[in-house]
Protein backbone atom coordinates (compact mmCIF):
# COMPACT_ATOMS: atom_id res chain seq x y z
CA UNK A 1 0.00 0.00 0.00
CA UNK A 2 1.20 3.57 -0.81
CA UNK A 3 0.73 6.45 1.66
CA UNK A 4 1.39 9.27 -1.30
CA UNK A 5 -0.43 12.47 -0.93
CA UNK A 6 -1.76 13.15 -4.45
CA UNK A 7 -3.09 16.86 -5.11
CA UNK A 8 -4.25 17.58 -8.64
CA UNK A 9 -3.01 20.72 -10.36
CA UNK A 10 -5.28 21.08 -13.36
CA UNK A 11 -7.98 19.65 -14.50
CA UNK A 12 -6.89 17.92 -17.84
CA UNK A 13 -3.76 16.57 -16.04
CA UNK A 14 -0.64 16.94 -13.59
CA UNK A 15 -0.36 16.36 -9.49
CA UNK A 16 1.52 17.29 -6.88
CA UNK A 17 3.06 14.52 -5.14
CA UNK A 18 4.24 14.27 -1.64
CA UNK A 19 4.97 11.31 1.02
CA UNK A 20 8.05 9.70 -0.14
CA UNK A 21 11.61 10.95 -1.29
CA UNK A 22 13.07 9.98 -4.26
CA UNK A 23 16.54 9.96 -3.29
CA UNK A 24 16.81 6.85 -1.11
CA UNK A 25 15.26 3.09 -1.12
CA UNK A 26 12.04 3.12 -2.25
CA UNK A 27 8.93 0.68 -1.24
CA UNK A 28 7.89 -0.88 -3.87
CA UNK A 29 4.25 0.48 -3.12
CA UNK A 30 5.81 3.66 -3.59
CA UNK A 31 7.08 3.21 -6.85
CA UNK A 32 4.20 1.31 -8.55
CA UNK A 33 2.17 3.90 -6.99
CA UNK A 34 4.55 6.27 -9.22
CA UNK A 35 3.80 4.23 -12.15
CA UNK A 36 0.42 4.33 -11.59
CA UNK A 37 0.22 8.20 -11.28
CA UNK A 38 2.20 8.70 -14.53
CA UNK A 39 -0.42 6.94 -16.36
CA UNK A 40 -3.16 8.39 -14.78
CA UNK A 41 -1.80 12.61 -14.34
CA UNK A 42 1.49 12.81 -16.67
CA UNK A 43 2.74 15.19 -14.95
CA UNK A 44 4.16 14.83 -11.50
CA UNK A 45 5.92 17.44 -9.42
CA UNK A 46 7.77 16.08 -6.28
CA UNK A 47 8.58 19.17 -4.17
CA UNK A 48 11.31 19.14 -1.26
CA UNK A 49 13.67 16.53 -2.54
CA UNK A 50 16.96 15.76 -1.42
CA UNK A 51 18.54 15.46 -4.93
CA UNK A 52 22.12 14.76 -6.35
CA UNK A 53 22.91 13.38 -9.93
CA UNK A 54 23.66 9.65 -8.39
CA UNK A 55 20.65 9.55 -6.80
CA UNK A 56 18.85 10.57 -9.79
CA UNK A 57 20.31 8.32 -12.13
CA UNK A 58 19.48 5.75 -9.73
CA UNK A 59 15.82 6.93 -9.35
CA UNK A 60 15.61 7.22 -13.52
CA UNK A 61 16.63 3.53 -13.55
CA UNK A 62 14.07 2.30 -11.02
CA UNK A 63 11.56 3.56 -13.93
CA UNK A 64 13.37 1.91 -17.09
CA UNK A 65 16.65 2.06 -18.93
CA UNK A 66 17.96 5.66 -18.71
CA UNK A 67 17.98 7.15 -22.07
CA UNK A 68 21.95 8.42 -23.71
CA UNK A 69 21.74 12.48 -23.77
CA UNK A 70 20.98 12.87 -27.60
CA UNK A 71 23.20 16.29 -27.97
CA UNK A 72 26.59 14.41 -26.60
CA UNK A 73 25.73 11.31 -28.21
CA UNK A 74 25.44 13.03 -31.61
CA UNK A 75 28.27 15.22 -31.35
CA UNK A 76 31.39 12.96 -29.43
CA UNK A 77 29.22 9.57 -29.65
CA UNK A 78 30.16 9.52 -26.22
CA UNK A 79 27.11 7.94 -24.09
CA UNK A 80 26.49 10.35 -20.75
CA UNK A 81 22.95 10.22 -18.97
CA UNK A 82 22.38 14.29 -18.43
CA UNK A 83 21.34 17.39 -19.88
CA UNK A 84 21.67 20.55 -18.00
CA UNK A 85 18.49 22.61 -18.56
CA UNK A 86 19.23 26.50 -17.62
CA UNK A 87 22.35 28.91 -17.83
CA UNK A 88 24.84 27.08 -15.24
CA UNK A 89 28.17 25.43 -16.64
CA UNK A 90 29.41 22.29 -14.86
CA UNK A 91 32.36 24.89 -13.37
CA UNK A 92 29.47 27.01 -11.64
CA UNK A 93 30.10 29.95 -14.58
CA UNK A 94 26.62 31.51 -15.38
CA UNK A 95 25.94 31.84 -19.22
CA UNK A 96 24.25 35.16 -20.13
CA UNK A 97 21.74 36.24 -23.34
CA UNK A 98 24.14 36.52 -25.79
CA UNK A 99 25.75 32.93 -25.22
CA UNK A 100 25.47 30.70 -28.25
CA UNK A 101 24.21 27.91 -26.00
CA UNK A 102 21.53 30.16 -24.66
CA UNK A 103 20.36 31.01 -28.40
CA UNK A 104 20.21 27.02 -28.63
CA UNK A 105 18.50 26.41 -25.80
CA UNK A 106 15.37 28.47 -27.61
CA UNK A 107 14.15 25.54 -29.33
CA UNK A 108 12.80 24.29 -25.72
CA UNK A 109 10.75 27.23 -26.16
CA UNK A 110 8.73 25.94 -28.75
CA UNK A 111 6.09 23.24 -27.76
CA UNK A 112 7.52 19.38 -28.31
CA UNK A 113 7.79 16.62 -26.69
CA UNK A 114 11.47 15.01 -25.29
CA UNK A 115 13.22 12.71 -28.25
CA UNK A 116 10.03 12.15 -30.36
CA UNK A 117 12.42 12.91 -32.82
CA UNK A 118 14.50 9.39 -32.29
CA UNK A 119 13.64 6.47 -32.90
CA UNK A 120 12.61 4.92 -29.60
CA UNK A 121 11.17 8.07 -28.37
CA UNK A 122 11.11 8.92 -25.06
CA UNK A 123 9.14 7.78 -22.22
CA UNK A 124 9.29 10.34 -19.31
CA UNK A 125 11.97 13.09 -18.82
CA UNK A 126 12.87 13.67 -15.01
CA UNK A 127 13.93 17.38 -14.40
CA UNK A 128 15.42 18.47 -10.71
CA UNK A 129 15.34 22.01 -10.34
CA UNK A 130 18.65 23.23 -8.12
CA UNK A 131 18.59 26.77 -8.62
CA UNK A 132 15.88 29.06 -10.45
CA UNK A 133 15.65 32.38 -11.40
CA UNK A 134 13.49 35.30 -9.29
CA UNK A 135 11.87 36.38 -12.10
CA UNK A 136 10.51 33.81 -15.19
CA UNK A 137 11.71 30.40 -15.92
CA UNK A 138 8.37 28.44 -15.69
CA UNK A 139 8.13 25.25 -17.89
CA UNK A 140 4.48 25.01 -19.35
CA UNK A 141 2.76 21.53 -19.99
CA UNK A 142 0.12 20.87 -21.82
CA UNK A 143 -1.99 17.34 -22.59
CA UNK A 144 -2.91 15.86 -25.83
CA UNK A 145 -4.40 13.24 -24.31
CA UNK A 146 -7.25 15.65 -22.95
CA UNK A 147 -7.01 17.30 -26.34
CA UNK A 148 -7.38 14.12 -28.39
CA UNK A 149 -10.19 13.55 -25.94
CA UNK A 150 -11.93 16.89 -27.42
CA UNK A 151 -11.85 15.81 -31.25
CA UNK A 152 -15.22 15.09 -32.89
CA UNK A 153 -15.46 11.65 -34.21
CA UNK A 154 -14.04 12.82 -37.74
CA UNK A 155 -11.16 13.86 -36.91
CA UNK A 156 -10.39 11.10 -35.19
CA UNK A 157 -11.03 9.24 -38.12
CA UNK A 158 -8.80 11.27 -40.01
CA UNK A 159 -5.98 10.80 -37.83
CA UNK A 160 -6.48 7.00 -36.90
CA UNK A 161 -4.10 5.26 -39.48
CA UNK A 162 -1.70 8.58 -40.19
CA UNK A 163 1.99 8.35 -39.75
CA UNK A 164 4.00 11.37 -38.37
CA UNK A 165 7.53 12.33 -39.55
CA UNK A 166 9.27 13.86 -36.82
CA UNK A 167 12.38 15.54 -37.30
CA UNK A 168 15.16 17.60 -34.94
CA UNK A 169 17.16 19.13 -38.01
CA UNK A 170 13.84 20.31 -39.19
CA UNK A 171 12.43 21.88 -36.07
CA UNK A 172 16.05 22.71 -34.24
CA UNK A 173 17.48 24.77 -37.23
CA UNK A 174 14.38 27.34 -36.98
CA UNK A 175 16.49 29.04 -34.25
CA UNK A 176 20.11 27.70 -34.13
CA UNK A 177 22.19 25.57 -36.68
CA UNK A 178 23.06 22.41 -35.18
CA UNK A 179 26.39 20.45 -35.31
CA UNK A 180 26.87 18.39 -38.33
CA UNK A 181 27.71 15.09 -36.55
CA UNK A 182 24.53 15.82 -34.21
CA UNK A 183 22.26 16.35 -37.43
CA UNK A 184 23.60 13.15 -39.04
CA UNK A 185 23.23 10.86 -35.82
CA UNK A 186 19.04 11.97 -36.01
CA UNK A 187 17.64 10.79 -39.17
CA UNK A 188 13.75 11.94 -39.77
CA UNK A 189 11.38 9.49 -37.97
CA UNK A 190 8.20 8.08 -38.53
CA UNK A 191 5.81 7.24 -35.63
CA UNK A 192 2.15 6.97 -35.63
CA UNK A 193 0.25 10.18 -35.39
CA UNK A 194 -2.46 8.51 -32.43
CA UNK A 195 -0.62 6.48 -30.04
CA UNK A 196 -2.81 4.73 -27.01
CA UNK A 197 -1.40 4.45 -23.38
CA UNK A 198 -0.74 0.04 -22.57
CA UNK A 199 -1.73 0.22 -19.40
CA UNK A 200 -5.20 2.56 -19.46
CA UNK A 201 -6.25 2.09 -23.18
CA UNK A 202 -6.15 6.03 -22.92
CA UNK A 203 -5.43 7.58 -26.41
CA UNK A 204 -3.20 10.66 -27.64
CA UNK A 205 -2.08 12.75 -30.71
CA UNK A 206 1.73 12.97 -30.95
CA UNK A 207 2.71 16.09 -32.49
CA UNK A 208 4.96 18.88 -31.58
CA UNK A 209 7.73 21.18 -32.99
CA UNK A 210 9.82 18.51 -34.27
CA UNK A 211 6.71 17.26 -36.09
CA UNK A 212 7.57 17.64 -39.86
CA UNK A 213 4.74 16.32 -42.17
CA UNK A 214 2.76 13.55 -42.72
CA UNK A 215 3.86 10.39 -45.35
CA UNK A 216 1.39 11.09 -48.37
CA UNK A 217 0.19 14.31 -47.64
CA UNK A 218 0.87 17.87 -49.22
CA UNK A 219 3.22 19.84 -47.38
CA UNK A 220 0.98 22.67 -47.06
CA UNK A 221 -1.68 19.79 -46.30
CA UNK A 222 0.53 18.59 -43.50
CA UNK A 223 1.62 21.74 -42.02
CA UNK A 224 -2.29 22.49 -41.76
CA UNK A 225 -3.29 19.46 -39.99
CA UNK A 226 -0.21 19.54 -37.55
CA UNK A 227 -0.33 23.10 -36.79
CA UNK A 228 -4.00 22.76 -35.76
CA UNK A 229 -3.63 19.52 -33.22
CA UNK A 230 -1.13 21.67 -31.83
CA UNK A 231 -2.90 24.75 -31.54
CA UNK A 232 -5.92 23.07 -30.23
CA UNK A 233 -3.55 21.12 -27.16
CA UNK A 234 -2.35 24.25 -26.33
CA UNK A 235 -5.39 26.79 -25.80
CA UNK A 236 -4.01 28.86 -22.47
CA UNK A 237 -7.10 26.91 -20.70
CA UNK A 238 -5.39 23.73 -21.32
CA UNK A 239 -1.64 24.52 -19.75
CA UNK A 240 -0.10 24.27 -17.01
CA UNK A 241 3.41 26.50 -16.11
CA UNK A 242 4.69 25.16 -13.42
CA UNK A 243 6.50 27.96 -11.61
CA UNK A 244 9.92 26.16 -10.08
CA UNK A 245 10.93 25.64 -6.17
CA UNK A 246 14.78 24.83 -5.79
CA UNK A 247 14.36 21.25 -4.53
CA UNK A 248 11.19 20.37 -6.97
CA UNK A 249 11.96 17.15 -8.96
CA UNK A 250 9.22 16.38 -11.87
CA UNK A 251 8.27 13.97 -14.36
CA UNK A 252 6.49 14.09 -17.10
CA UNK A 253 4.79 11.79 -19.84
CA UNK A 254 6.44 12.21 -23.20
CA UNK A 255 4.12 10.07 -24.52
CA UNK A 256 1.32 11.76 -24.50
CA UNK A 257 2.34 15.45 -23.07
CA UNK A 258 3.52 18.78 -24.90
CA UNK A 259 6.06 21.03 -22.67
CA UNK A 260 7.90 24.36 -23.31
CA UNK A 261 10.20 26.58 -22.01
CA UNK A 262 8.62 30.28 -20.83
CA UNK A 263 12.49 32.15 -21.12
CA UNK A 264 13.99 34.17 -18.44
CA UNK A 265 16.53 36.86 -17.85
CA UNK A 266 19.83 34.49 -18.76
CA UNK A 267 22.29 37.37 -18.49
CA UNK A 268 20.62 38.60 -15.09
CA UNK A 269 19.74 35.25 -13.52
CA UNK A 270 21.00 31.81 -12.36
CA UNK A 271 19.09 29.16 -13.29
CA UNK A 272 20.69 25.41 -12.96
CA UNK A 273 18.43 21.95 -13.73
CA UNK A 274 19.60 18.31 -14.44
CA UNK A 275 17.54 16.27 -16.62
CA UNK A 276 17.32 12.65 -17.31
CA UNK A 277 15.01 10.58 -19.54
CA UNK A 278 13.74 6.59 -19.64
CA UNK A 279 13.60 5.29 -22.93
CA UNK A 280 10.07 4.11 -24.17
CA UNK A 281 9.04 0.78 -25.42
CA UNK A 282 7.28 2.21 -28.83
CA UNK A 283 9.77 2.27 -32.10
CA UNK A 284 9.27 4.19 -34.87
CA UNK A 285 10.97 3.96 -38.53
CA UNK A 286 13.51 5.62 -39.81
CA UNK A 287 11.75 7.80 -42.49
CA UNK A 288 12.93 5.79 -46.12
CA UNK A 289 13.42 2.35 -44.82
CA UNK A 290 10.26 0.22 -45.64
CA UNK A 291 7.06 -0.02 -43.92
CA UNK A 292 6.90 -2.99 -40.87
CA UNK A 293 3.15 -3.36 -41.96
C1 LIG B 1 13.15 20.27 -20.91
C2 LIG B 1 12.68 21.53 -21.46
C3 LIG B 1 12.28 23.86 -21.04
C4 LIG B 1 12.62 24.84 -19.98
O1 LIG B 1 13.68 20.29 -19.77
O2 LIG B 1 13.02 19.23 -21.57
O3 LIG B 1 12.21 21.54 -22.58
O4 LIG B 1 13.62 25.51 -20.13
N1 LIG B 1 12.75 22.59 -20.66
O5 LIG B 1 11.89 24.92 -19.01
MN1 LIG C 1 12.08 19.49 -23.36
Amino acid sequence: MSHLGIEPLHDDFGARVTGTALTGHMPDGDLAAIRDAIDTYSFLCFPGQDMTDEKQLAFTRLLGEAEAEHVTLGKTGKVTYFGTVGNVEDDGSKRDNAHASTRYATGNQLWHSDSSFREVPSFVSILHAYEVPGEGGATAFASMRAAYGQLDGDLRETIAPLGVIHDYVFSRSQVAPVDPNHAASLPPVMHRLVRENPANGLKNYYVGSHARSIPGWSGIDSRRLLDELLERATQPRHIYAHGWQAGDTAIWDNRCMLHRGTGYDASRWRRRMRQTRVTGREKGIIHGAPAPR
